[in-house]
């Protein structure tokens, strides 16, 4: 054995982590918790500014205690090019710098098909965390988004078997694609007793089981005037029956103002809330009416009954062993399903396999396992 073995240690594996927008925020908590716990990384963070508001960004460091960005590239708002743009040569230079061994993306929204975009050309391997999603939707941009990040990554980690089967059906070889449970989940389990603790009910005057809670964003649903007066009308017969709360995403809120002239639905509208405070309110809703992809998940884990206002859902397994129910954006439809609900027809689901909290854990035991053994 010589000196330079006997004191040779493993060197530690650098990691670059991104996130731009809120539900990325979600996943990356308990990816930077596992990966900042074990000397054997060192881990960056990059916040790419695509959400930059109090409400849709700091707030959510602040509550799951995601360690502060080492380097904020405040891209801000524009149009899909312009918003993919800024970020690819910006995080180009970035990684030209860096070097890292892995950069870690999550879930599918401009950022994290940029920042993949950037390090495929340089030769950095991607880790995809929720991999394999497809709602079959082309006109969705997350849809683009999703197929383009997943052609390109390294570490294809996935949620649920459909994600899997997708992925090979897109020629990807067998031994890229990991099924290790969910990140989102993780987090919510993490935090769902603070959360139970909150008074956001009472604050808001509301009983366990006596109100529905709403979010709606989807360009699809937003920025058509008769769809969203249609939506709105549908959702305001609801609300006479059983509150609605709206946590209004910044898009809807412009979308009042551009379609309907700035007049407010008639429900219980809020600004966007906190991670905890939300969590709450999903915890204790009789329902939830929603065209997000993460809530279809998140109610399927607390056991409460989704309706999902689009056509399609990139996340299948919420509606064969979830509570999830899809029912698209006609007003008619929306009424009949709440009502089968508001008579006692609820969907009861089980949470899906590996959806247990430790889906970060397996992730950076098979980017170190990996590396290291490419070392
Ligand atoms: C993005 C993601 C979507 C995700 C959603 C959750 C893409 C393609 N879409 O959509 O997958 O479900 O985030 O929120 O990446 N705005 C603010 N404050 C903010 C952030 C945005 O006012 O902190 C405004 C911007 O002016 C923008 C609009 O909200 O015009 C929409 O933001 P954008 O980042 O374009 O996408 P989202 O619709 O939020």
């Amino acid at each position: 054995m010589t000196a330079d073995e006997t004191h040779a240690s493993p060197r530690s594996l650098n990691a670059l982590v991104v996130a731009g927008a809120r539900p990325n925020f979600i996943k990356i908590a308990p990816l930077m918790e596992e990966l900042r716990g074990r000397a054997s990384f060192h881990s960056r963070l990059v916040h790419t500014g695509q959400h930059y508001d109090r409400a849709m960004s700091e707030n959510f460091f602040r509550d799951l205690g995601i360690p502060e960005p080492d380097i904020n590239l405040g891209v801000g708002s524009g149009s899909h090019g312009e918003q993919t743009g800024r970020v690819l040569i910006q995080m180009e230079a970035l990684l030209e710098e860096q070097r890292p061994d892995v950069l870690v993306v999550v879930g599918d929204v401009n950022s994290t098909l940029a920042a993949s975009l950037a390090a495929v050309k340089l030769q950095v391997p991607i880790a995809h965390v929720e991999a394999g999603l497809r709602s079959g939707d082309r006109t969705m941009p997350e849809e683009i988004n999703r197929i383009l990040t997943d052609a390109i990554s390294t570490w294809l980690f996935t949620t649920e078997a459909d994600a899997d089967k997708n992925l090979l059906r897109e020629g990807v070889a067998p031994e890229r694609i990991h099924r290790v449970g969910n990140v989102m989940i993780d987090t919510l389990l993490r935090n769902l007793a603070r959360a139970r603790k909150l008074n956001t009910l009472e604050d808001l005057g509301l009983e366990p089981g006596g109100y529905a809670l709403l979010t709606l964003h989807r360009p699809s649903n937003v920025e058509n005037s008769e769809k969203l007066q249609a939506l709105f009308a549908a959702l305001e017969e609801i609300h006479r029956e059983l509150p609605i709360v709206f946590p209004v995403h910044p898009r809807t809120a412009a979308a009042i103002e551009a379609h309907l002239g700035g007049s407010q639905p008639a429900l219980r509208n809020t600004e966007p809330l906190d991670y905890l405070d939300f969590l709450r309110l999903m915890a204790d809703a009789k329902l939830v009416l929603t065209d997000s992809g993460g809530i279809q998940e998140e109610t399927t884990a607390l056991g409460v009954n989704c309706l999902t206002l689009r056509d399609n859902t990139e996340r299948p397994i919420t509606v064969t062993e979830g509570t999830n129910t899809i029912v698209g954006s006609h007003p008619d439809v929306i009424l009949s399903e709440t009502r089968k609900i508001l008579g006692g027809e609820s969907k009861t689901g089980r949470t899906p396999e590996l959806w247990d909290g430790a889906a970060a854990r397996r992730i950076v035991d098979i980017i170190e396992r990996d590396l290291r053994s490419a070392l």
